[in-house]
């Protein structure tokens, strides 16, 4: 896939709410972690100070800091006033209110700028995509996919859900995925159908209340572990 920058969103999260979008544990933390589709979010850099095995992968890494930071300040004014206009549609209990956001947001960017080069000389942020990853089967132990899948279900089929979570599992003993949820903030129509598919394979899926929520009904995440 070719990704044009004009096209992207480069907006992350941090640790905080990576801890909270997915549970993680202390021991969780010591895991070996792939962190796929991390964009520009701040986990990897706070992260690996603390000493955690983080990879992250996503096609962002194409481009360089200066490029991706730059795109993030051609498009915060929008996005915060879309939020701005439509704030009674979210929930403010982590992030209290749209400012706040912004700031925890530029934050965010900050913190990846001042990683990325240096992280990437340390194979820290890798380029690449779903549904094809390039790593070994069962190389890690914790994969994380934190808003792409099931979030942007408009524009990726059924079969790519499939075929992306088949994937992680091939290269992580467990995958959490956070939110269930699409863009119009509802439930991703087919869940039951995928978390079924997994099912039948010998997979436990679990569905698992979190402690973090923007999008309303956004409080869940989808944990599903090899037996
Ligand atoms: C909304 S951002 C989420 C960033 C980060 N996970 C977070 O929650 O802060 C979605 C990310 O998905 C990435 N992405 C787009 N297509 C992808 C694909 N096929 N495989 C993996 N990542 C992809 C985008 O480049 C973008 O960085």
């Amino acid at each position: 896939m070719v990704i044009h920058l004009e096209k992207v969103v480069p907006v992350g999260r941090t640790l905080d709410e990576y801890i909270k979008m997915f549970n993680l544990t202390e021991d969780d933390c010591k895991k070996s972690i792939l962190s796929v589709a991390d964009g520009p979010a701040s986990f990897n850099a706070e992260g690996s100070q603390l000493g955690y095995t983080i990879k992250s992968v996503d096609p962002l890494y194409v481009f360089n800091s200066e490029q991706i930071k730059n795109r993030f300040d051609e498009v915060i004014d929008n996005i915060i006033e879309q939020i701005e206009n439509t704030s009674n549609n979210w929930v403010w209990s982590y992030h209290k209110s749209p400012q706040d956001l912004r700031k925890n947001r530029e934050n965010v960017i900050s913190l990846f700028c001042e990683d990325y080069e240096q992280g990437k000389k340390e194979h820290r942020y890798e380029i690449g995509e779903l549904p094809k990853l390039k790593y070994k089967d069962n190389e890690y132990e914790l994969g994380l996919i934190s808003h792409f899948l099931f979030l942007y279900s408009e524009h990726f089929d059924q079969q790519f859900h499939l075929d992306s979570i088949n994937e992680m599992l091939r290269v992580c003993q467990e995958v959490r995925l956070f939110p269930l949820i699409t863009l119009k903030h509802e439930i991703y129509p087919y869940l039951d159908v995928i978390i079924e598919a997994f099912k039948n394979k010998d997979y436990e899926c679990k569905i698992e209340t979190v402690a973090y929520e923007l999008q309303p009904k956004g409080n869940q995440m989808l944990k599903i572990t090899k037996l």
